[in-house]
């Protein structure tokens, strides 16, 4: 089933949920029973899956990991809230292709604030979900998006996006970005299997050789960044996930170019400060100067 809708931006007719009219016993094949539109109607906290209607620009970077379920038939379940925040709030999603095992992943959805109260949950989600599935109707709503505070919403995720797509192709440990669609990001879900979140840095108890370790983890990504000639510009305890020991490094929206931004030397700097200082609280002690010194001779080199 995932083959037969996956590359299908250039016909999107196709994606059309069957109408059952249409359907008859006829056109099932005798070897398999693969559910139809017409069999499944999402549920009040689902919607069908929005990736075939996102062109590609605006999905994340080939190869798309195996994970990433890109069947049409695939629903997109709201599980739950991971988090609100001022700008946006982060919900647990999962996009499954229902009775298929082999096509289901957890996925975190940062949506940017507008205007709007987020239409995903609050009304018409089965509507609003067949809607997007017609690419035209997904420009339309688009378009109207395009006003105001939306407009500004949607320019945060589109940063956002941009920042995590760059960042995973010079090989940062961001979460991979899977698409962005006007003010909603989906992301990989860093955490457990059972949708449990992976908690952040300032969170975690572990001894000091465990906090050097994560140290040192931070200041690859760091480098990785400066070396690109960026700064994360919001790098905190609360911006780093440590999932199975190992560092993600969240919230991009607002990296900053070290040379071409006024602020750029600053912010690098306060990154810094801010990782230095944590640790060093914890009795890992780090200079923030030295880190600097290293991330500006990255950044040059
Ligand atoms: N990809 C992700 N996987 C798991 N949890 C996430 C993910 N992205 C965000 N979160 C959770 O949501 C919180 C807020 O996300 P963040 O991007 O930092 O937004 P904010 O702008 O609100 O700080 C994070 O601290 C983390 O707990
Ligand atoms: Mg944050």
């Amino acid at each position: 089933m995932s083959d037969l809708f996956a590359s299908s931006e250039a016909s999107s007719s196709r994606l059309s949920p069957v109408p059952s009219s249409t359907a008859s016993a006829f056109d099932a094949s005798p070897f398999e029973s693969v559910p139809t539109f017409a069999d499944v109607e999402p549920g009040d906290n689902q919607r069908w899956t929005t990736w075939p209607a996102i062109t590609p620009s605006e999905r994340g970077p080939l190869p798309w990991p195996a994970w990433v379920v890109t069947s049409a038939g695939a629903l997109d379940t709201e599980l739950g809230i991971l988090k609100t925040g001022k700008e946006a709030d982060v919900f647990l999603l999962e996009r499954a292709v229902p009775d298929d095992p082999a096509q289901g992943t957890l996925l975190a959805a940062k949506r940017y604030r507008d205007t709007d109260h987020s239409s995903f949950h609050r009304s018409g989600v089965y509507t609003e979900g067949r809607s997007t599935r017609n690419t035209r109707d997904t420009r339309a709503l688009a378009k109207k998006s395009e006003h105001g505070r939306a407009v500004a919403a949607a320019q945060w995720s589109f940063a956002e996006f941009d920042a995590l797509c760059r960042m995973w192709e010079l090989g940062a440990p961001v979460p991979y970005p899977v698409q962005v669609n006007g003010t909603e990001l989906l992301m990989e879900f860093v955490g457990d299997a059972n949708g449990v979140a992976a908690p952040r840095l300032a969170a975690v108890r572990s001894d000091r050789a465990e906090l050097a370790d994560l140290y040192d983890q931070i200041v690859d990504l760091m480098r990785i960044f400066a070396a690109a000639g960026f700064a994360h510009g919001d790098l905190s305890a609360y911006n780093l996930l440590v999932h199975d020991g190992r560092v993600r490094v969240i919230d991009l929206p607002q990296i900053v170019d070290i040379i071409a931004n006024p602020q750029g030397l600053d912010l690098l700097h306060r990154d810094c400060v801010n990782i230095c200082d944590w640790f060093t609280r914890r009795r890992v002690e780090r200079d923030a100067e030295e880190l600097f010194a290293e991330m500006l001779a990255a950044s040059y080199a």
